[in-house]
């Protein structure tokens, strides 16, 4: 077992990836704190964790509200007294497809809350704890857009904040022996993008993304679990402030 008894904090626990990561990870042998804003869907994580035979605890959290994240870590201090694994991965566009002219600021900020400013607030109570610790594995969720995507603006912008916000932090903790690095999936199927958008628009955007990728279809979310369990174990002890691109080879 690559991960145990490695307290882990996994957001967005409840959705496709932050499920799979969870469920990876607690294979490993960690012991899984698995947060989100939707107590029901994270509750059945947690029971799909221990059939598997893993072990962990749900504690809901709004990562768009500073005192929340606050609390989730106090209370894993509280219970635990040591953090070794964050992964970051609450997030989702709250503006898809604007054109520039339609930018919204309340979408926008709604992003910009969502995904970068939940990051930066998750990793800041996180080396907190891991300081003190001289250890720590910081995996953050960044996406293949922070390269920029059309009509999709401040989510992009979100995600490549939040790759420099990860290349800063691997700057400054390397020194404590935290590692910080982020995750850039390319499209992944996911139930909550397939409800979304409908059987019939979904299967049209993947088999249109699965003949661009030169791998030949989209990833799945153990796809992007099985990274992040590599970056946060100790065969990616060397590497920090990189992005990983799990995209099948798009846009190479
Ligand atoms: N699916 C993709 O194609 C893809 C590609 C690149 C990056 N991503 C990123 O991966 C991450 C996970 O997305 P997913 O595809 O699993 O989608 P998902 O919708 O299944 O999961 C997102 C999870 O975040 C939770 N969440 C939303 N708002 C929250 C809040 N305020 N506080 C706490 N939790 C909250 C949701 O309840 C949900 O469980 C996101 O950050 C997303 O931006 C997804």
């Amino acid at each position: 077992m690559r991960l145990f008894g490695k307290i882990t904090l996994v957001t967005g626990a409840a959705g496709g990836i932050g499920r799979a990561a969870a469920l990876c990870f607690a294979k490993e042998g960690a012991i899984v704190i698995a947060s989100d804003i939707n107590t029901a869907g994270c509750s059945e994580t947690l029971e799909l964790l221990e059939k598997a035979g893993g072990s962990g605890i749900l504690v809901t959290a709004d990562v768009t509200h500073e005192d929340e994240i606050r609390s989730l870590y106090r209370h894993i201090e509280e219970r635990y007294g040591k953090l070794d694994i964050v992964v970051n991965i609450a997030g989702g566009d709250c503006e898809p497809a604007a054109d520039v002219e339609d930018i919204d600021y309340l979408k926008m900020s709604a992003n910009l809350d969502l995904n970068l400013k939940s990051c930066i607030l998750s990793c800041r109570e996180a080396a907190r704890m891991m300081k003190p610790q001289g250890f720590g594995r910081i995996v953050n969720m960044s996406s293949l857009v922070y390269r920029g995507s059309p009509n999709q603006f401040s989510y992009s912008a979100a995600k490549g904040g939040i790759y420099a916000f990860t290349r800063s932090l691997a700057m400054s903790l390397g020194r404590y022996g935290i590692t910080v690095n982020a995750l850039a999936p390319a499209l992944v199927e996911v139930p909550a993008f397939v409800a979304a958008l409908g059987a019939e628009r979904w299967e049209m955007l993947r088999s249109d993304c699965a003949q661009r990728y030169p791998l030949g279809r989209v990833a799945s979310a153990d796809d992007v679990a099985r990274c992040a369990l590599f970056l946060a174990s100790d065969d990616a002890a060397f590497i920090t402030g990189q992005i990983i691109e799990i995209s099948g080879g798009a846009r190479l």
